[in-house]
C-alpha cells in the first residue's frame, strides 16, 4: 500500500493566488528595500506604502524593527541569525504573495547571501531588488536613532558599515540614491518603476 493511500490534496479546491489578484486587481510582488541602517528604507516604504494605497493597490509592510519585535525577536545580528531573518521574512512574503498582496519589504540585508537567499524563496520574477544608496559618511552623520555612535564606541558589536559588513547589490532591479534625492523623488522613481510590475495584465 502506498504511503500516500490516505492522503487527499486539496491542492485544486484551494483558491490560488490569481484568483486574488484578480479579486484585487493587482499583480503581487515583493519590493525588497535593501541598504544601510539610516539609508532612508523605512520613510521610502511608508510613503511608497500610500502613494500605492492613493492608486487602489493592497500592500503590507515588513519592516526590520517591526519584525526583530515579533515574530524574529529570538535573532540577533550574527551572519546566521540574520540569515535566518531574511529566511523567515522571505516565507512571510511568499503567504503574502500567494494571497495576491504586494509587500514593501525594508530589511538591512547586507549580503548577497541574504539577498540571494530571499530571492530563491520568493522566486526571481516576484523579487524586486532596490537598493537604497547612502553613502556610509551620511547614514552616520544622520545617525537618527544614534546607532552609529554607540557602534563606534563598541556599545553595539556587529554593525552593519562599522563591524559587519555591507555588500552593495550587485545588479538590482532599480539603485535610488537616497542622498541625492528627496523622499517624495525616491518615492516617485521607485512607483513609476513597479507600476509596469504590479499592474494586472
Ligand atoms: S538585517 O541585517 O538582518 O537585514 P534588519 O533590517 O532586520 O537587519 O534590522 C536592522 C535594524 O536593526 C537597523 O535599522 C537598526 O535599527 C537595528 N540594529 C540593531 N543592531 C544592529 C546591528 N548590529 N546591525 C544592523 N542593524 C542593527
Amino acid at each position: 500500500m502506498s504511503s500516500a493511500t490516505n492522503i487527499h490534496p486539496i491542492f485544486h479546491r484551494i483558491l490560488q493566488r490569481t484568483d486574488k489578484e484578480q479579486l484585487l486587481n493587482q499583480t503581487a510582488r515583493v519590493i525588497w528595500l535593501t541598504g544601510l541602517s539610516g539609508s532612508g528604507k523605512s520613510t521610502i516604504a511608508e510613503g511608497l506604502e500610500k502613494k500605492l494605497y492613493k492608486n487602489d493597490f493592497l500592500t503590507q509592510i515588513l519592516d526590520g524593527d517591526n519584525i526583530r519585535t515579533g515574530i524574529n525577536k529570538n535573532l540577533g545580528f550574527s551572519e546566521l541569525d540574520r540569515l535566518e531573518n531574511i529566511r523567515r521574512i522571505a516565507e512571510v512574503s511568499k503567504l503574502f504573495l500567494n494571497c495576491g498582496i504586494i509587500t514593501v519589504n525594508s530589511f538591512v540585508s547586507p549580503t548577497n547571501d541574504v539577498r540571494e537567499l530571499a530571492k530563491e524563496i520568493i522566486g526571481e520574477k516576484d523579487f524586486v531588488e532596490i537598493f537604497i544608496n547612502c553613502p556610509l559618511e551620511i547614514c552616520e552623520q544622520r545617525d537618527v536613532k544614534g546607532l552609529y555612535a554607540k557602534a563606534r564606541k563598541g556599545e553595539i558589536k556587529d554593525f552593519t558599515g562599522i563591524s559587519a559588513p555591507f555588500e552593495a547589490p550587485v545588479a538590482p532591479s532599480l539603485e535610488i540614491k537616497s542622498n541625492e534625492l528627496s523622499i517624495e523623488e525616491s518615492i516617485e522613481s521607485i512607483f513609476s518603476f513597479i507600476l509596469p510590475l504590479i499592474t494586472k495584465k
